[in-house]
């Protein structure tokens, strides 16, 4: 039995979504899926019916595509179309940040499998950028993000908000666990800023996580810390924890011809063959 992950399946292209109807059986093994599996409500019960179809449980957290409103669409926005991709989750039995943590043991060694819906802040800037010229920072480099379109908060006043809510709510729940139980942390965003590996466009850091989950690998048992978002598939350690980052990503971040079995990461048993150093895993 095994334990994968993947991310940013990014299913509004037809490319990928016929790279998951190839995916084979994984009989008893489980998959993490760590956020954007596309904009609308569709592309979320195409992928757990298929997905479910392969794997004994799947443990998911959102990312901000799953959030965005496009134009005249139904789907809700902000914490309503968060509630519907809950609901939709659910009725494939797929276990979402709403739901009890659940556990698993591997090698004799039991761990927590815990998905966290985060956002960012914008604090993932220089110290000397206030808070309230993030965003002109960004945009003097001429970087955007669609995120400010299509990213609706409500009923929270702006995404930074919605996101310290959600922090709260996210270190409640990992300050109530066994302070020995070993956790695998499931997030969209990477958990720290020097993991947003943005080497052409570094002022989009911005919308890509928060300070505030830096602390969390001192403060918390965290064995194994598992995110997307980056389109930048890698694995890193830092302070003894393990980093992967796992995302397939859009059709020019993946290598036509490899299947998507390919692009998930086995995250237990430990893969033996990278257990030291930074990897980048290219396409
Ligand atoms: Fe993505
Ligand atoms: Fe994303």
């Amino acid at each position: 039995m095994k334990v994968w992950a993947i991310s940013d399946l990014h299913l509004s292209y037809k490319e990928n979504r016929a790279l998951l109807l190839e995916l084979p059986d994984f009989a008893d093994d489980w998959l993490i899926v760590a956020g954007d599996i596309g904009e609308k409500l569709e592309y979320h019960r195409f992928a757990w019916q298929e997905l479910s179809k392969h794997f004994a449980k799947i443990i998911w957290t959102p990312g901000n595509h799953d959030l965005w409103t496009m134009p005249h669409s139904t789907d809700g926005k902000g914490q309503h179309k968060y509630a519907s991709l809950i609901k939709i989750a659910r009725e494939y039995g797929v276990i979402t940040p709403e739901d009890p943590f659940c556990k698993i043991t591997i090698a004799e060694q039991t761990y927590c499998i815990v998905p966290l819906f985060t956002l960012y802040d914008y604090s993932f800037r220089p110290n000397d950028v206030p808070a309230a010229k993030a965003l002109d920072w960004a945009h003097e480099a001429r970087i955007y993000s669609n995120d400010e379109n299509y990213l609706l908060s409500s009923p929270f006043s702006s995404v930074p908000n919605w996101a310290r809510a959600r922090f709260k709510i996210a270190e409640e729940r990992l300050g109530a666990l066994p302070p020995d139980l070993q956790l695998i942390v499931v997030t969209h965003y990477p958990l720290l800023s020097e993991l947003c590996r943005l080497y052409r466009i570094p002022r989009y850091s911005i919308w890509c996580g928060s300070k505030i989950t830096e602390s969390w690998i001192k403060r918390y048992n965290i064995s194994i810390a598992i995110s997307g978002h980056m389109h930048m598939r890698a694995t890193d350690y830092r302070l003894g924890v393990r980093f992967e980052e796992v995302s397939l990503g859009y059709p020019r971040d993946w290598r036509k011809g490899r299947p998507l079995k390919s692009y998930l990461r086995q995250i237990l048993p430990a893969d033996s063959s990278n257990i030291t150093g930074a990897t980048m895993w290219r396409p």
